[in-house]
């Protein structure tokens, strides 16, 4: 129905019929609240630190959000504060006083670490929607031996694993093998005191399982080499909708040398809402009875190895991933109506920007990275000339004088795009020679190897 040129709902034409002088008031007052809700800007909280934050918070602000950041942890706060208002949540009990008065509708969690703080349970219960699926859909990332169960059940490809409790079980396991086994904590979490020790051969293994922590056990993934992929989809109401294929390059250094960071060095993404590769296929649907059953609504990043002709699941994330979402969400057409659509649990219809197939990202790490316990002072942090791509800043801050100075082993990353692949990447990478920071590099070789899927 229409009032003048407003079109209102049958239920509010109804009311605006009734109303008398005694209810005047209210029906203006519940009328000038619909008006607000329809014409007011969605409010959507990132919680996270750094760069992360900051391309969400820019990247959504920028197609019509407001946006704000509640501060996951105690380094990396001012990136987030170039876009917008932030609150550190170190000491806070409940986030529905936050959401209340800021009337935020989405909030998107950066890891999985959101559901087991002190205000987990009043962000729930809040008028927000959440970024994320809740309850058990989590378990598939925060429980590495339930994936492993999940995917036997449905018939998707796992290495061979194990859990052991101890040094004398892990060992006495090893004994009876003769293949390399990657190290990881069972219960994944950012804090956990074991972070993945990847080991190439049987010696590897049974030399660092000399060197951890096992006060919460140890996950032990037979190593499958390192033809490696990762596909990231939107879930709800059972189904799969693709978004992208993604590659992240974890070694520290060039031609996939060193340890494995703490945080990608680079990464790419290609817009794949048709699944060209077959990892959703593989790794995925499969699962889609388990995605239904649970409710599951929200993103999947599941990370794949390619061995003996098949796609093995290594692990999965329920969330976009640091270093992917600030691509995807360029990528998309719509970033806001997307996030939105799926957190109230409604089919995605994800459209992509041309000239955005593919997206490159390239991290500038400083001094000591990714050597963590070595640490550096703080350095200048110049551009010497203005960027032609996004460029997140991680660990940085602002000194007296308002230039950027490093507060960290993470300085920056630079996000480029395009419709191929060549010129994402020249560009991401013209765009991080304009960064000058002592003691940091950057690898010079993303979009070099493990791409496309399936190649070392
Ligand atoms: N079974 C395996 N065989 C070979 N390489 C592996 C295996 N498992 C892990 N890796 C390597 O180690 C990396 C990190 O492992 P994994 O993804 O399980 O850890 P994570 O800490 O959960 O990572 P993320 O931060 O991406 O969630 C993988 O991306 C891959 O490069
Ligand atoms: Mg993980």
């Amino acid at each position: 129905m229409q009032v003048g040129r407003i079109m209102v709902s049958p239920k509010l034409a109804i009311r605006l019929a009734c109303c008398n002088a005694h209810s005047l008031w209210s029906d203006l007052s519940f009328l000038l609240n619909w008006l607000y809700g329809v014409v007011r800007q969605p409010h959507i909280m990132v919680l996270g630190v750094g760069g992360f934050a900051q391309a969400v918070m820019q990247i959504l602000s920028d197609d019509g959000a407001e946006v704000s950041c509640g501060l996951t942890r105690n380094y990396a706060h001012d990136a987030p504060a170039f876009v917008g208002p932030t609150y550190d949540l170190a000491d806070v009990d409940s986030l529905a006083e936050i959401i209340d008065r800021q009337s935020v509708d989405l909030v998107v969690p950066m890891s999985i670490d959101w559901a087991r703080e002190p205000w987990a349970r009043s962000l729930l219960a809040s008028r927000a929607a959440v970024f994320s699926p809740t309850g058990d859909g989590m378990r598939i990332e925060r429980e590495r031996d339930f994936a492993r169960q999940l995917c036997k059940q449905f018939s998707v490809p796992f290495p061979m694993s194990h859990v052991a409790h101890n040094r004398i079980d892990a060992l006495e396991f090893l004994k009876a093998e003769s293949r390399a086994f990657v190290i990881k904590n069972p219960l994944c979490s950012p804090m956990s005191p074991l972070h993945t020790i990847v080991c190439e051969s049987p010696s590897d293994t049974r030399a660092w399982l000399e060197r951890i922590d096992y006060a919460e056990g140890v996950f032990l993934q037979e190593y499958l080499g390192q033809r490696e992929a990762g596909h990231i989809a939107l879930v709800a109401n059972g189904e799969v909708h693709s978004l992208v294929t993604n590659q992240e390059y974890k070694r520290a250094h060039a031609g996939n040398l060193g340890i494995v960071c703490g945080g990608p060095m680079g990464g790419l993404t290609q817009a794949d809402p048709g699944d060209r590769y077959g990892l959703a296929a593989a790794l995925l649907n499969p699962l889609k009875p388990w995605f239904a059953d649970t409710g599951y609504t929200g993103p999947i990043q599941a990370t794949g190895m390619f061995h003996n002709g098949r796609w093995y699941a290594i692990e999965y994330n329920i969330r976009l991933g640091v270093t992917a979402t600030p691509m995807i969400l360029r990528m998309l057409k719509q970033p806001v109506a997307t996030l939105l659509r799926l957190a109230r649990g409604n089919p995605p219809e994800s459209k992509f920007r041309i000239g955005y197939e593919f997206g490159a990202s390239i991290t500038l790490a400083g001094y000591g990275y990714p050597y963590v316990q070595l640490e550096g002072p703080r350095v200048p942090v110049k551009l010497n000339s203005e960027p032609s791509c996004d460029v997140w800043w991680n660990e940085v801050t602002r000194d007296v004088e308002g230039c950027l100075t490093a507060t960290g082993h993470r300085i920056a990353d630079t996000v480029a795009f395009g419709s191929d692949l060549a010129t994402a990447v020249a560009e991401a990478n013209e765009n991080i020679q304009k960064i000058r920071c002592l003691g940091s590099y950057h690898r010079p070789d993303i979009g070099q190897s493990l791409w496309p899927p399936g190649n070392e």
